[in-house]
């Protein structure tokens, strides 16, 4: 079976064709297909925008085609900044800008009231236009300054607490265990095996 990714993020076709090197699966993404065009995630929700991207590639390419959405929720700023967690800082989709924003906007927010969580959600689509979800999501809180190297995005200010450490702090088969990615990816993973397995019955 042919996937394609659908997202020209390095860091996340790292960790996605990590998480899936056991699977009997040829995976590309769009940093090997720049003909199709960028793909405005416009949506009100996580679910909204990865259905777009999924439909919008598997209509380009005709092939299986994996897409997620993924942000992060802070609870002290109503959910922020969720869905538009890539642009928090502007258009120019900028890690560093974002994380001091991020720092800023909760520079007087208290221990105990800094609870944030990483959510995910991944769509599948068939060439025939099938589709399938799943969701995850990692728990945690935002810390006061960058800690670690890992990772991308937020990772530095996500204090993991099941971990004990943020989010770039742990090596990438850590992350992948308990993200929000991670997590949904194994759902979906089980959904690839039944569809692999019954379409090598037929
Ligand atoms: P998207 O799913 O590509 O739209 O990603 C949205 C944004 O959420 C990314 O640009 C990151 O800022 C943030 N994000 C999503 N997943 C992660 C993660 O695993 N670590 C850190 N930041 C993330």
């Amino acid at each position: 079976m042919e996937i394609v990714l659908a997202t020209k993020n390095a860091g996340k076709v790292d960790e996605l064709t990590a998480m899936m090197k056991e699977m009997d699966v040829n995976i590309s993404s769009l940093i090997d297909h720049p003909e199709i065009p960028e793909i405005e995630e416009t949506g009100a929700t996580f679910l909204e925008n990865a259905r777009k991207k999924a439909r919008c590639v598997a209509e380009f390419t005709g092939k299986y085609v994996l897409a997620d959405d993924s942000g992060l929720e802070v609870e002290a700023l109503g959910g922020l900044p969720g869905v538009t967690s890539a642009r928090y800082a502007g258009e120019s989709h900028d890690y560093k800008a974002n994380n001091e924003k991020l720092l800023r906007e909760m520079r007087s927010v208290p221990e105990g009231m800094r609870h944030a969580k990483f959510c995910c959600v991944m769509v599948l689509v068939a060439p025939d236009g099938k589709e399938w979800s799943t969701t995850g999501e990692c728990l945690g809180t935002i810390t006061r300054d960058l800690r670690g190297a890992g990772g991308f995005g937020y990772d530095p200010l996500f204090y993991v607490t099941e971990k004990n450490r943020t989010m770039a702090e742990l090596a990438m088969d850590e992350k992948n265990e308990i993200s929000h990615r991670g997590r949904a990816l194994q759902d979906m993973m089980n959904i690839l095996v039944e569809i692999l397995s019954k379409s090598q019955q037929t």
